[in-house]
């Protein structure tokens, strides 16, 4: 069911919006101490006033910085969206009696966006006596409020994996200091669901997708985000040093259970490497792949690649994060997915 149509009315106006940048009518990401207090109110809610962490390190200064990184695209997405719509862009106009409920409840979102990017930038700023990290000028695959949507919960979900990463990283780095982040951590994460169910809804899926949820690891997200940024664009990109992976894509749509056809950008070596996805609470998933298609593209090959996507066998409902993997590794989580990485992450989204 994909009830959602009816939310757009069938009609072609103008198109624009190309990339987009910072900053804000309010200032952000630098909003004076009036744009705050305004943000606070359009958000539903303040920053807390709970005293600072003990306590923070490198590895907790680079996720602070990636999980800022991550919030900028957001707020530049909700933001381009929420202009497509009120500009009534070709394939944003919404019915009357949704437009409403839509707008503001967009405009709440961006609002909580700017100000978990605030946030987070702020922790950078705290601990590192005052640098920030800069937005970059993105661009996104999608032209329709459909589109727009589907890709609002892709993103949503991938956040949510990183989050549970950095959770993971916080209570290893900090033990016993981490504690008030790790609190914190968890009031966005809750939050981040909330965002995610309303936008499965709005697609006619049902708000929650599975008993536990993917995770991913902090390099996998950066690779990913990698994706909707100009390139250049990042004025200080090199602040946040994690490694990145060359893209996994997805040629064929995947509606369940069977074979996905894959590409890369350089070889692959059917013998020593496999295709692993991580969804939910299982162990990842590793399969083998067939080399189905080789090609130039100028000087780089490009592979395209078959692997059997067993959806139904390991009930794989939500996000589900797919890499190729040297082989003969045994993972238990995406970290161990992650170091094993070739190429990747593909998002898969099936129900
Ligand atoms: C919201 O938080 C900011 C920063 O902690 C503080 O300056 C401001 O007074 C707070 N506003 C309200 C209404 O509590
Ligand atoms: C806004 O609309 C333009 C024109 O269709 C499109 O290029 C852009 O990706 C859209 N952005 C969002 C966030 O929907
Ligand atoms: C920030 O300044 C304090 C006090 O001068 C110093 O102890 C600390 O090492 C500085 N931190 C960084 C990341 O430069
Ligand atoms: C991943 O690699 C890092 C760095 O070599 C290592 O510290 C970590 O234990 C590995 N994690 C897993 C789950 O294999």
């Amino acid at each position: 069911m994909r009830f959602h149509l009816s939310f757009v009315l069938p009609l072609a106006t103008l198109v624009l919006a190309g990339p987009f940048s910072f900053p804000l009518s309010n200032g952000f990401p630098f909003p004076d101490d009036a744009a705050l207090d305004e943000l606070f109110t359009r958000a539903g809610g303040n920053f807390t006033n709970a005293p600072l962490a003990p306590r923070f390190d490198d590895d907790s200064l680079i996720s602070w910085k990636l999980q800022a990184f991550n919030e900028f695209m957001e707020v530049a997405f909700f933001t381009q969206l929420i202009a497509n719509i009120t500009e009534r862009v070709s394939g944003y106009e919404l019915s009357p009696q949704y437009e409403d409920y839509i707008l503001n409840s967009l405009r709440a979102i961006q609002a909580q966006e700017e100000m978990h990017a605030y946030n987070a930038n702020d922790a950078v700023r705290y601990f590192t006596n005052g640098s920030h990290i800069f937005p970059c000028t993105y661009f996104f695959p999608v032209s329709s409020f459909d589109s727009a949507i589907a890709f609002a919960q892709t993103f949503t979900d991938m956040y949510i994996g990183l989050l549970t990463n950095i959770q993971q990283r916080t209570a290893r780095g900090l033990g016993t200091d981490s504690e008030s982040i790790i609190y914190v951590l968890a009031q966005a994460l809750g939050q981040e669901g909330q965002q995610s169910g309303w936008f499965r809804t709005l697609q006619g899926k049902h708000p929650s997708a599975e008993p536990f949820l993917t995770s991913s690891t902090r390099e996998l997200a950066f690779s990913w985000l990698h994706r909707f940024i100009v390139p250049g664009s990042c004025p200080n990109i090199e602040a946040i040093p994690l490694r990145t992976f060359p893209r996994l894509d997805v040629l064929t749509p995947v509606r369940g259970t069977g074979k996905v056809v894959f590409e890369v950008p350089g070889p692959v070596d059917s013998k020593t490497q496999r295709m692993a996805y991580v969804n939910g609470a299982l162990v990842p998933t590793v399969v083998p792949f067939s080399v189905v298609g080789q090609f130039y593209c100028g000087e780089t090959v490009f592979s395209k690649i078959a692997a059997e996507f067993p959806f139904s066998h390991n009930v794989m409902h939500g996000m589900t994060l797919a890499t190729v993997v040297k082989s003969g590794v045994d993972f238990i989580t995406a970290e161990g997915v992650t170091n094993a990485t070739v190429y990747g992450p593909a998002v898969i989204q099936v129900a």
